[in-house]
């Protein structure tokens, strides 16, 4: 069967904001109006704009001068899945699904095509949509850099940078106060923000979820640093940080969120228990939505570039349904549907986390 001519697109952000999603848009917006000669939709706020049917044509100039802001010219949202669409009634919260809706909506604007930029639930609802026939095409963003299937997401390198600096920072406060300092950064369930950033920022300990950490380790660890004169420790955790045998600690809960579960306070929790066995004096700092925020890295500004870019020429040979990925230095593409439910997490034997240990890190174990 012939494919159908794309004629107009429409662009959304899902999921929690991150440094670069301008940068795509731009590249998505221009190389569809410059080469492509499409009609260009932005969807507000995510698949809550789309729930809502606020669409709006986009213009060239609507796009201008973005590539180095931070956040999303769109808005967005990380608490509204078309699929499981959460209202208030009396008795409390109730589900509905109201995906053909949202499809109609596209419809009746002659819209052929969808690009959402986003996560892992933005993807996994990508690819309920695309198993309902709409045409889809997914860019991988999250500061997380734990989508499958790319080797690298953009807004990771942002937020490593970000999470450097806080480290770079804070060695001087830890070395003058003689104290262990703990840095948590984000992630969810992966660690690839605290091994990046403790590796760049010479963190002594490194914690992240895929090695559970034992505490008497690290505590034998500063003691150590501290026996030999080194009268500081910086420790980077992931806020999945775990103990052996232990859980993530929980913030709190967003009941409407596709994942309702807010990771944080591993850091609070990791500096009282090391005072509490060490003696030491410890703080412990958050650098939360810190790491979302910011003018993206020239590295992300290109890699959002190309993603968009790559998105768009797919698309317009005919491929659909499908997430943009770099591989292997290539910018190419998987189908949604190897994507959806999985998650890239740090292989235990990394080169990274070798080069690390080899260097004297501690992963608490
Ligand atoms: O996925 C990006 C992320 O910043 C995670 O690192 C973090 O756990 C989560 O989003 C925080 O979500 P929220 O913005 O809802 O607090």
């Amino acid at each position: 069967m012939a494919t159908k001519r794309i004629r107009s697109i429409a662009v959304m952000t899902g999921g929690g904001d991150c440094p670069g999603l301008n940068a795509v848009i731009r590249a998505v917006v221009k190389t569809a109006i410059n080469k492509h000669k499409l009609d260009v939709w932005g969807i507000q706020d995510g698949y809550l704009g789309l729930i809502e049917h606020r669409i709006d044509r986009l213009d060239y100039n609507d796009v201008s001068n973005i590539l180095t802001l931070g956040g999303t010219i769109l808005g967005t949202s990380n608490i509204a899945n078309p699929f499981r669409y959460a209202y208030k009634t009396g008795r409390g919260l109730q589900y509905k699904d109201v995906s053909n809706d949202c499809i109609q909506a596209l419809q009746e604007r002659e819209i052929d095509a969808l690009v959402c930029i986003g996560g892992d639930g933005t993807m996994a609802t990508a690819a309920a949509f695309a198993k309902k026939g709409l045409t889809v095409m997914g860019v991988p963003k999250t500061i997380d850099n734990d989508l499958y299937g790319t080797d690298v997401t953009f807004g990771f390198d942002t937020a490593v940078t970000t999470a450097t600096e806080a480290i770079d920072k804070v060695h001087t406060t830890a070395s003058s106060h003689h104290r262990v300092m703990i840095v948590e950064v984000m992630g969810r369930y992966a660690g690839w923000i605290a091994l990046h950033a403790g590796v760049a920022g010479g963190a002594d300990v490194i914690l992240i979820p895929e090695i559970p950490y034992e505490l008497p380790k690290i505590c034998d660890y500063v003691l150590a640093r501290s026996n030999r004169g080194k009268r500081f420790s910086i420790i980077c955790a992931a806020e999945g940080a775990k103990p052996k045998g232990g859980s993530m600690v929980v913030s709190h809960r967003v009941a409407s969120s596709p994942d309702p579960i807010r990771l944080g306070g591993i850091g609070n929790k990791l500096a009282a228990d090391i005072s509490d066995k060490t003696g030491l004096d410890c703080r412990a700092v958050v650098l939360g939505h810190v790491q979302r925020g910011g003018t993206p890295t020239p590295y992300d500004r290109t890699l959002a570039t190309n993603f968009g870019n790559t998105a768009m020429e797919l698309l317009m040979k005919g491929v659909k349904n499908h997430l943009v990925v770099l591989k292997d230095g290539q910018f190419t593409s998987i189908s949604l549907r190897q994507v959806a439910g999985r998650t890239k997490t740090v292989p235990a034997n990394s080169g990274l986390v070798r080069a690390a240990k080899a260097v004297g890190t501690s992963f608490g174990v």
